[in-house]
């Protein structure tokens, strides 16, 4: 980069404010500044695995700002740019000078070498993937660790020359440069990926930074996130009522669960039944709400709306649109009948907004650009300009840990470990026209694949189990008869928060039950076939 771009993009780094956050002033914290990882939530979420809190803020964040929040420590993350690129995110060179310790992954050690004098050129071989790290295990960073292990990498650049006042702490035989210090000024960089499950001691290297490093206190813990949260739930609301979209899953129950103790009976929970939902569960929802723990639900039954809304249409985008479309024109109505309410709570985790992306962050705004795979949508995705101030005490988190939150709040254990299931349910798993006949024929052989997982105890070793219904014909012969009739598709698949997943290796037995049950007992199932695809390059659900 020239001189003159380079000032540009220092320019471009205009004043952004964080929110004042309640976390932060009651907590010791990490910031992590976002230069475009798809790992940098997951980075946050490792350090609060370490209880201790943390959030992502925009790589543009004012250094005078981070000196007014006062974190602990500051970790810088990775990006698909090459610090030379024309328009790739910079870094404020003050943030160095801010005397707080700084951890810089993978691009985010690169820019920090780049502002201080050093040198990252393109390397002669890239490295992606699994390298052996040879580590001084004298460094903070690495203390008490073995000497060897295997860490993550992915990056085409490398440091060739170090800043003054740092040494190599770390090298793979690929990377010269794969760990650098700089003690005194509290600075260190990995070009690995700590935070991915890849990385043996990635958490420990975490650890060595944020608490001994940092010397931050680990008092973020999930019972003083209850607390908190219902606090500020408090303080903002007040003795107003509270709307929330109930859909059976484990986010909207968990926050009916907590808005309950933090408001009682100011909380309305809705619940739409679109028609779409596995057998027996809407039932099982309202009896668990209002006759086990006494939580007001109003019950909407909208299933022939749904039906009808998506009759003759086969374009999977088209089918959700018109669910979410109907799902929001429901909603306002009902709203307004039982209403008036001044908040909406949504059960929004940090997935269910980006989907990974390798290049989403936009360079000029500092805003982070979602690249749409599927329309979903599911309660907590109503559009903005609904006339409600909004409560989502979860956007922060990632699913293991709400599912942490329920746990500490006594949610019943089957909605805790319910597998999840998409917003418009059953709809998007007919492949093709959903009409009444198909939805009663999925509901079945859903319910029997349920079945059988759960009898082989495998259920919770699963991310999620369902059957998806083509409504193509085959031939299939029963009893001397030809039969034409449907296939079902089943679909397993293991996976640790739905970003990427592997199909699941079930036993043949479970497989061969699962087949039988479903071709003897559902009437309209002749054949059952077994995805064996990952994600990527497929996705979970197959619309
Ligand atoms: P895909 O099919 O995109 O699914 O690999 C990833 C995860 O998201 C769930 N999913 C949804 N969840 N509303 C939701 O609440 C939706 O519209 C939706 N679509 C997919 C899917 O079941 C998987 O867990």
């Amino acid at each position: 980069m020239t001189t003159k771009e380079e000032t540009a993009a220092q320019d471009s780094l205009s004043k952004i404010k964080i929110s004042d956050n309640e976390n932060l002033k009651l907590h010791d914290a990490i910031l992590v500044l976002d230069f475009g990882s798809q790992y940098s939530e997951l980075i946050a979420r490792r350090v609060r695995e370490l209880n201790v809190y943390s959030e992502v803020v925009s790589f543009r964040v004012e250094p005078e700002e981070l000196k007014r929040l006062a974190p602990k420590g500051i970790i810088l993350s990775g990006g698909p740019n090459s610090v030379y690129d024309t328009g790739a995110p910079a870094l404020n060179p003050k943030i160095l000078q801010l005397d707080i310790p700084v951890l810089g992954v993978c691009y985010g050690m690169q820019l920090m070498v780049k502002q201080l004098g050093g040198k990252v050129v393109r390397a002669d071989k890239q490295e992606y993937g699994k390298a052996i790290l040879e580590v001084d295990p004298k460094d903070k960073l690495f203390l008490d660790l073995e000497s060897k292990f295997v860490s993550w990498m992915s990056h085409g650049d490398n440091v060739t020359e170090l800043p003054l006042g740092f040494s190599i702490s770390a090298k793979t035989s690929n990377t010269h440069c794969a760990a650098i210090s700089n003690r005194e000024k509290g600075l260190y960089g990995v070009q690995f990926h700590p935070e991915v499950v890849h990385t043996m001691n990635g958490i420990e290297i975490l650890r060595n930074f944020v608490l001994n490093i940092c010397s931050a206190k680990p008092s973020w813990t999930i019972d003083k996130f209850i607390e908190d949260s219902i606090n500020e739930v408090r303080k903002k609301v007040g003795d107003k009522r509270i709307l929330l979209a109930l859909s059976g899953g484990v986010d909207s129950s968990t926050l009916a669960f907590l808005l309950h103790q933090a408001i009682g009976e100011n909380l309305t929970c809705m619940f739409i039944d679109q028609g779409f939902m596995r057998k027996s569960e809407p039932e099982r929802l309202l009896t668990t709400f209002q006759n086990e723990f006494h939580i007001n639900v109003h019950y909407v039954n909208a299933k022939k709306r749904f039906v009808d809304a998506i009759k003759g249409i086969i374009d999977p985008e088209e089918k959700r649109k018109i669910i979410g479309r109907e799902f929001i024109r429901v909603f306002e109505e009902e709203s307004k009948r039982i209403g008036p309410f001044d908040y909406l709570a949504q059960g929004t985790l940090y997935p269910d907004v980006i989907e990974s992306a390798d290049s989403n962050i936009d360079p000029k705004t500092g805003e982070r650009v979602a690249v749409k795979i599927k329309s979903h949508h599911n309660v907590g995705g109503l559009p903005k300009d609904l006339q409600f101030k909004l409560v989502e005490p979860f956007r922060k988190l990632f699913k293991d840990e709400v599912r942490k939150v329920a746990r500490e709040l006594n949610v019943p254990k089957r909605i805790i470990e319910r597998h999840p299931f998409p917003g418009p349910g059953l709809a998007i798993r007919i492949i093709g026209e959903v009409t009444e006949e198909r939805l009663k024929i999925l509901r079945e052989a859903d319910s029997i694949i349920r079945d059988e997982i759960n009898k082989s105890g495998l259920y919770n070793k699963i991310w999620q189990v369902f059957g998806v219904l083509l409504t193509i014909q085959s031939v299939g012969v029963m009893g001397d008869k030809r039969t034409y009739s449907h296939p079902i598709v089943l679909r397993a698949i293991t996976s640790e928060d739905g970003m990427t997943a592997d199909w699941a290796k079930l036993p043949f037995d479970v497989l061969e039950k699962i087949s039988n049950r479903l071709v003897n007992e559902v009437e309209g199932i002749n054949r059952v076939v077994y995805d064996i695809t990952s994600k990527p390059p497929s996705t979970i659900e197959w619309e």
